[in-house]
């Protein structure tokens, strides 16, 4: 018969049963369950509201089952709907009497609310240690190409220079708000649900201080009909991860043209790319696209929760069985993107050479040749249009700016002078941009000491 069987003249159908049914995938949160457990037994006691003995047995068969269970000596049923009915049973099966009283002054509701935010709050900090190494290795291939020369693309057309190790930090940057966005999550989650009943409470002298203190939480949720309806931590954490897929997403986009033959700019490492079951030649980046394409399914994962969340009144609801699985399955993706990204980054090899020639070839210092202008006087807006057409005439030609003759240069304008191609020269275009956040070599230097000193505060504690 089931736990709640009381009420009913009828086993439930086979169908319905197995539909229920979520212990093939809440089993996972075993753990908390357990340790949940613990800490309501424990304040029960406490509490007097079970005798002490009582409490002392539950906590005893609740470590003894969670060492069966860690030794893999513990099976599951679907019977038992959950992992919440199916620890309780166990328990009871072990204990007799003394676990039945486990459930007193406490719901499913605020159970899986408990569980559920425990177990997120356990892999926040896997996923920022993961992040942190992404950030070493951005670190080190930025210092490495701190003076490595490439264009900088807006509209995926050639526009000005900037250096790889430049690049390299603008995703460092990114993965920072992204450590931020989930450390943001964790504060916001750091409160304890249970104690909140089914949705009104417990007519029990509850101390939800002490279940709280107990589970490591900062303070118990003050509300406890949102207590148990709230699923803001789920999403906000799905948020954290889609938008972090998002960023590893758009570097394997970079790194899949990076590696192009039409590119070159960097070549990955045989042990990170795949190669072709017909073409001989191939070297594919599946490691990017494989990131890329997983993308989709967190968003998927966030897409999911938000709608289950969408229409249902307060306070618990069957539907929000649903919030486990998009958020295991992010996890999961997650936690083996991120390390593979790092390796795949931290074994490519960079080909300066190939940057500078695409450097080179596309008239990205047509800017700096208008300022060059600007500087001598020549309002920007005309120095725009004069270069423009020197830009023309060199297409037409077949020229460059570094190797237009001077009396050509002259012809369009008398501001001119010999020091236009050091002015021009790539190496100057990059050292002069200076302004904070530049690509200028001690700029760069600076922008890497900053996420050095974020990764370093976060890896001391
Ligand atoms: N397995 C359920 C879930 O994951 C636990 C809560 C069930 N509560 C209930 N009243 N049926 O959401």
């Amino acid at each position: 018969m089931k736990l709640w069987g009381g009420r009913f003249d009828k086993e439930t159908d086979v169908l319905v049963n197995d539909f229920n049914s979520s212990i093939r995938f809440d089993a996972r949160m075993y753990r908390e369950d357990i340790e949940g457990s613990i800490a309501h037994a424990t304040m029960l006691g406490e509490q007097g509201i079970i005798s002490r003995e009582e409490s002392e047995q539950l906590v005893t068969g609740l470590r003894e089952l969670l060492a069966d269970i860690q030794a893999g000596k513990v099976e599951f049923s679907e019977d038992n709907e959950d992992i919440h009915m199916n620890v309780e049973t166990l328990l009871t099966q072990r204990l007799g009497a003394a676990g039945k009283r486990l459930h007193t002054g406490r719901s499913r509701n605020d159970q899986v609310a408990v569980d559920f935010r425990m177990y997120v709050r356990g892999e926040i900090p896997k996923i920022v240690k993961m992040l942190l190494e992404l950030e070493r290795v951005l670190v080190r291939q930025a210092e490495a190409n701190v003076d490595t020369v490439m264009p900088g693309y807006t509209h995926l057309q050639r526009a000005q220079p900037v250096t790889f190790g430049h690049y390299m930090i603008a995703y460092a940057n990114m993965f920072c708000r992204d450590i931020t966005r989930f450390e943001d999550c964790l504060e916001r989650m750091d409160e304890c649900p249970l104690g909140a009943g089914a949705l009104a409470g417990s007519t029990h002298p509850l101390d939800r201080q002490r279940t709280a203190e107990l589970l490591g939480f900062a303070r118990p949720t003050d509300n406890s009909l949102d207590s148990v309806s709230d699923r803001d931590f789920a999403i906000e954490f799905l948020s954290a991860c889609s938008i972090l897929m998002m960023h590893l997403s758009r570097f394997s986009e970079e790194i899949i043209l990076w590696c192009s033959w039409e590119f070159k700019f960097i070549d990955l490492d045989d042990a990170y790319s795949t190669g072709s079951s017909i073409m001989p030649q191939k070297k594919n980046p599946d490691v990017a696209e494989l990131v890329r394409g997983k993308t989709g399914r967190v968003y998927g994962s966030l897409i999911t929760l938000l709608t289950v969340m969408k229409g249902i009144p307060l306070a618990y609801n069957k539907d929000m069985q649903e919030d486990k699985e998009c958020v295991f399955d992010a996890i999961d993706t997650v936690e083996l993107c991120v390390p593979v990204f790092s390796a795949m980054l931290d074994t490519m090899t960079v080909r300066p050479e190939n940057m500078a020639k695409a450097a080179a070839g596309g008239f990205i210092n047509a800017t700096d040749c208008a300022d060059y202008l600007a500087k001598k006087g020549v309002p920007f807006r005309d120095a725009y249009t004069l270069v423009g057409r020197l830009v023309n005439h060199c297409i037409a030609t077949g020229q460059t700016l570094d190797t237009l003759p001077l009396e050509e240069y002259q012809a369009l304008s008398p501001a001119f002078g010999e020091d236009v191609y050091q002015a021009l020269s790539l190496n100057t275009c990059v050292s002069q941009r200076k302004t904070t956040g530049g690509p200028a070599h001690d700029e760069v230097l600076r922008q890497i000491a900053r996420i050095r000193a974020f990764v370093e505060e976060r890896s001391e504690q």
